[in-house]
Order: C-alpha cells, then sequence, then structure tokens
C-alpha cells in the first residue's frame, strides 16, 4: 500500500471528477499508480461514458469494475488521460514504459485533450535516464536496433520473457546520456523497427500530480 500513489490518485480523481461529463472517456494508463486511480474512478464511473485504456491488463481491472472500455478508434475524443511515470524532469519530460506499455500510452496521452501524470516524489529527477529506457521493436529487427543503439552511446538489454501487447520485444537502454530528450526520442523511433520509445517530449502532459505520503 503506498499513500503517496494513493494520494496523487485521489488528487486526480478530483480533477476528473470537476471536469466531465456524463458522456466524457477517460484515457487510463497503466501501472501500479494507476491501479489506484482506477480504484478511485470506479467511485464515480457513473459520472462519465467509460474509458479508452493504454493496455490489456488496465482494461481487465476498468471492466472488473463495470466501467465499459472503447477502443481508441471508436471514440471522437478522449476528455483526459490519467497515467503514471518512471520518470518526471523540470521541465516535464517523461521516461515511461517500465511496464511496457509505453507505445499504447503514448497513443491515447496524444489522443487525449488533457493529459495528467501521477506519481510519488521519487520519480522526480533533475534529468531523465538513470531508469534504463524501454524501447518497443520488432522481434525481427531487435538486433539491429540494438546495435544501433550502441553506435548513440547506449546499453541495450532485452527484457527476457516479455512481450508488449502489440506482439513486440522491449529493449531497455541504460547508459544514456539525455541532454535533449526531444531530440533523442525522434533519433531512436527514426531506427527502422522502433515502434516506438519511452521519452515523453513531444507529448508532455499538462500537469503533474506529486503525492505526498
Ligand atoms: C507502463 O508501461 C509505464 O509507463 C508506467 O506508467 C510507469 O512504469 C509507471 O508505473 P508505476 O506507477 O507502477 O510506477
Amino acid at each position: 500500500m503506498s499513500n503517496a500513489k494513493l494520494n496523487a490518485s485521489i488528487e486526480a480523481c478530483e480533477y476528473v471528477r470537476a471536469n466531465i461529463d456524463i458522456n466524457s472517456i477517460i484515457g487510463v494508463g497503466t501501472g501500479s499508480t494507476v491501479n489506484y486511480f482506477i480504484e478511485e474512478l470506479a467511485k464515480i464511473k457513473t459520472l462519465f461514458k467509460g474509458a479508452v485504456s493504454s493496455s490489456e491488463a488496465s482494461s481487465k481491472i476498468l471492466t472488473s469494475h463495470g466501467i465499459e472500455v472503447f477502443e481508441l478508434n471508436d471514440v471522437n475524443e478522449v476528455n483526459i488521460y490519467i497515467d503514471g511515470a518512471d520518470e518526471v524532469d523540470r521541465d516535464k519530460n517523461l521516461i515511461k514504459g517500465g511496464g511496457g506499455a509505453h507505445t499504447r500510452e503514448k497513443i491515447v496521452a496524444s489522443a487525449s485533450n488533457e493529459f495528467i501524470c501521477i506519481v510519488d516524489e521519487s520519480k522526480m529527477v533533475k534529468s531523465l535516464g538513470a531508469f534504463p529506457l524501454p524501447v518497443e521493436v520488432v522481434i525481427r529487427s531487435r538486433s539491429f536496433v540494438a546495435r544501433e543503439l550502441v553506435k548513440l552511446g547506449g546499453t541495450p538489454e532485452l527484457r527476457h520473457g516479455f512481450k508488449t501487447d502489440h506482439g513486440n520485444q522491449i529493449l531497455d537502454i541504460t547508459n544514456l546520456t539525455i541532454e535533449d530528450p526531444g531530440e533523442l526520442e525522434k533519433q531512436i523511433n527514426l531506427i527502422p523497427g522502433v515502434l516506438d520509445n519511452g521519452i515523453f517530449a513531444h507529448c508532455k502532459p499538462n500537469k503533474i500530480i506529486i503525492g505526498k505520503g
């Protein structure tokens, strides 16, 4: 039980409650902090239409609480997206993907009118990069992508025994110097075979809620 994660989730849910109506669609991220948020969201489930989820794991939890889950393709807009992060810097750049869901998370966050990030204080950093950067790769391209990432100064390691919701693999990259998060995000995504990496510099949260506790 984490009071900090719970408190961030309670505050996020209050914000959601104040900014939605019966037709609203809530975007829901993935991870242990978001799991607390889903518990809170369930308490106000009659006040909005449903959710778009960023992972099969979150979809299951949402459904178990009686919250209807829509495909992103089937909704016209997502009003607010709530998600956690693995690192947050002073400019609101993020590293995400510790749970391997960052590709879909970035899609839903980008499609949403507003992105609220919920974290505990341990996620706040001066600059990104201590947390290994997750990169989702098409399986056949893995070795090639790994060599290209070495050229960028990183040390890639395959996340063994893990497949993403899209059936791909994750390379976790250590030893990267992330001076310009936006530039590195673009550079890595230009490597053929990369679906997306966990830097969120082009899709930053509008608001960070740091839970205390
Ligand atoms: C999932 O892929 C991630 O992006 C999570 O949002 C991130 O790892 C935060 O997870 P926790 O809330 O479990 O720390």
